[in-house]
């Protein structure tokens, strides 16, 4: 896979690939390194992940040399408030390359999940640790997860309408260091212009998030709300408008989203 992937990489990143048979998480490893100082740019992939994680603390299913799992490790030096877009600006160029790579573009359902034919299709994991002293970020990780070759029958019995991979929607076998390395590519490219172009990419992010003008129930721990989704913040959060008519700011932090008809 190492070689094999550098040789399709363009951007600066291409010489700081960590590839790895197996890993608990790519994110877990990645924190690892970048808590030992690991330079920005650093790329983690793994053919099989036992621990994959999402978010809230889901797990993320990583079927054995299936699917691209990822991760990066991004230090800039910014208060934790001026990331907030991060998962979304990450979804958002996911998208452009994989619609590049295989010709499908896929939705987005807000706020990290890549979607096609109201399935999902890849999900994104951002992780921050801050700095205690400066109160910065002293790395981020960003994971994402994208179902290459997985068949419907793959998946267990509990997912198969709620799971699909870029085969089956493509009717053709995906060559996984392929997409890894465009995805490297995009992620060097959105990290060039992350801060520059937050409304660019914002905008673009509204354009493929499939959320926006939905009828959603919105989970918390506590309760599940009935709304409708109006718009995506250019912080990330989704504006909603609750049934008795009250409109909130919904960060992603405490609550899934749901559509009331379905999955997405
Ligand atoms: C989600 O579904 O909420 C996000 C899924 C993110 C999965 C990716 S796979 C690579 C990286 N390692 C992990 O453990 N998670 C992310």
């Amino acid at each position: 896979m190492h070689s094999a992937i550098q040789s399709l990489i363009s951007c600066p990143w291409k010489s700081q690939i960590l590839c790895f048979d197996t890993l608990d998480s790519t994110n877990n490893e990645a924190k690892r390194i970048a808590a030992q100082g690991a330079p920005a740019g650093t790329i983690l992939i793994a053919d099989r992940q036992t621990q994959g994680r999402g978010r809230l603390g889901r797990s993320f299913l990583s079927l054995p040399d299936m699917g691209v799992y990822l991760s990066v490790i991004l230090r800039p030096d910014c208060p934790p408030a001026a990331l907030m877009h991060l998962t979304c600006a990450v979804a958002a160029a996911m998208c452009g390359v994989l619609e590049n790579a295989v010709g499908i573009r896929p939705g987005i359902k807000w706020i990290n999940d890549l979607v096609l034919d109201g399935k999902k299709l890849a999900g994104i994991l951002t992780e921050l640790s801050i700095n205690p002293r400066s109160g910065n970020v002293d790395y981020a990780v960003v994971g994402i997860g994208v179902n290459c070759n997985e068949r419907t029958e793959d998946f267990p019995p509990e997912l198969q309408d709620k799971a699909t991979s870029l085969s089956a929607a493509s009717s053709r076998q995906i060559n996984r260091t392929a997409i890894a390395a465009a995805m490297i590519d995009g992620l060097w490219q959105l990290n060039e212009v992350l801060f520059s172009q937050r409304s660019e990419i914002m905008a673009a992010y509204r354009k493929d998030c499939v959320t926006i003008g939905k009828e959603i129930a919105v989970i918390s721990p506590s309760q599940t709300r009935r709304g409708f989704a109006l718009d995506v913040e250019d912080d990330g959060a989704l504006l909603v408008e609750f049934s008795d008519g009250t409109r909130e700011q919904v960060s992603s932090g405490e609550v899934s989203v749901r559509g009331v008809y379905g999955y997405v």
